[in-house]
């Protein structure tokens, strides 16, 4: 009379068996859950981590007037997205970790029992797609590998809020396993003497699987954090970028040729413009004229958003000695324009703050030499507490705004 749903009923009474003995071979003893909660507790916390250090990153790049953003200490950036870093890397096995020991829980029979549980795995669905994106695009992104169609920075700043978002919801609807794990295992054991073997074999598989899981993340993190660590630099082997290594010691990211300047950044009509047009005023300087000027030394990293960074000495003229020259009040902010001709960082707006003071330059000088081509040459701008990507290279304009 329903061939329909005698056909569904026929489909279900065929998969039952098939996912429970699914559910029977994924199932061992080191999946129980309390690995699932102990690896739950080091991923959401890394998530916490990153999230408030990916925020201070897009708060310090995006530097709006509201937030009163110091450029001191000058090595927070620095330490934070070397943080945000490290911890994103060492999140990758602690994740794989994490999905190994509740995969089992795919083939629950039957898959829903009514609408919370809907939720629930539709919940778990977001978060587990999320951080996988998040986590992968991220590592992708470090290694300048842009194999995916869309733009990093906007994606993974919406994916933080997703990702955040699903981790308070998981631990709400896991409240009662988490709960549960908190409690002494002694307490939850007492009357179970029968139980004792199993225990002993879980408690076991248990301890193997996360020394496994934390022997990767250790390993993940010593053979990369020395990229921001320079007292363990030389075990930065899977690191993209290392200390010491590219012109002048120093590690590029975008080199004059991949900005299209190998010209301009070389030729002798090269003048700095200096420009107030609300008061009509503009000073053109060669690098001659620049390197006359008083110069000042600065010992300051290079801290890129991808994590490495690297202290150096550089030394050129204050930016606020060439924003006095054209009679800028002190504390104006600027706009620095770069040589090149596309990319997003070829312009970069720089709050009053950095912009007076002391150890902001526009360096000419790296380590006592001129600026490499791919550094900068003729100028660039090196202040604390900024990122990489701010620290314009062949500069050709640096504009008072208020
Ligand atoms: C675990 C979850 C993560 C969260 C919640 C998170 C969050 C964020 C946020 C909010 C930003 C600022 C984006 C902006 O400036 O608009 C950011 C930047 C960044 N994150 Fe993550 N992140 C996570 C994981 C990772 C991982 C695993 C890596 C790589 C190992 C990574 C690498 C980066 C990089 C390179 C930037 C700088 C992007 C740029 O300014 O060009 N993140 N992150």
């Amino acid at each position: 009379m329903f061939p329909g749903r005698v056909t569904s009923t026929r489909l279900v009474d065929r998969a039952e068996p098939l996912v429970r003995e699914l559910q029977r071979r994924a199932s061992s003893p080191g999946r129980s859950p309390r690995t699932a909660v102990v690896l739950g507790r080091l991923l959401g916390a890394g998530v916490v981590v990153c999230f408030a250090t990916g925020l201070f990153s897009h708060l310090v790049q995006e530097q709006p007037a509201w937030l009163p953003l110091s450029p001191r200490p000058v090595w927070l950036y620095r330490a934070t997205q070397g943080v945000h870093v490290a911890v994103g890397l060492a999140l990758v096995p602690v994740l794989l970790g994490k999905l190994w020991a509740v995969y089992p829980r795919l083939f629950a029979w039957p898959p829903v029992t009514g609408v919370r549980s809907v939720l629930e795995r539709l919940s778990v669905l977001v978060l587990v797609a999320t951080a996988l994106l998040q986590l992968a695009t991220g590592v992708m992104n470090t290694a300048q590998w842009y194999a995916f169609p869309f733009s990093f920075k906007p994606v993974h700043l919406a994916l933080s809020w997703v990702l955040l978002g699903s981790v308070v919801l998981h631990v709400a609807v896991k409240l009662p396993v988490i709960a549960g794990s908190w409690r002494a295992p002694s307490a939850q054991d007492e009357d179970a003497d029968d139980e004792d073997d199993e225990d002993d074999e879980e408690a076991v598989a248990r301890r193997t699987a996360l020394t496994a899981v934390g022997a990767a993340t250790a390993a993940t993190v010593l053979l990369t954090v020395g990229q921001s660590l320079p007292a363990l630099a030389p075990l930065a082997l899977l690191s993209p970028r290392r200390p010491g290594v590219g012109p002048q010691g120093l590690p590029v990211n975008r080199t004059a040729r991949e900005a299209g300047v190998l010209q301009t950044a070389v030729s002798a009509d090269w003048r700095l413009e200096v420009v107030d047009e609300r008061r009509g005023a503009l000073v053109l300087l060669t690098l001659e004229e620049l390197r006359a000027m008083p110069q000042t030394g600065a010992r300051l990293p290079i801290a890129c958003v991808e994590g490495w960074s690297q202290d150096a000495d550089w030394s050129g003229v204050r930016l606020r000695e060439l924003l006095a020259l054209v009679g800028a009040p002190a504390g104006s902010d600027v706009r620095v324009s770069s040589l090149q001709v596309r990319g997003g960082y070829r312009t970069s707006l720089m709050r009053g703050a950095y912009a007076q003071d002391p150890r902001t330059l526009l360096a000419l000088a790296l380590g006592g030499e001129p600026l490499h081509l791919d550094h900068g040459h003729p100028a660039r701008v090196i202040a604390p507490g900024r990122p990489g990507v701010l620290q314009t290279k062949w500069v050709r304009r640096v504009e008072v705004l208020s």
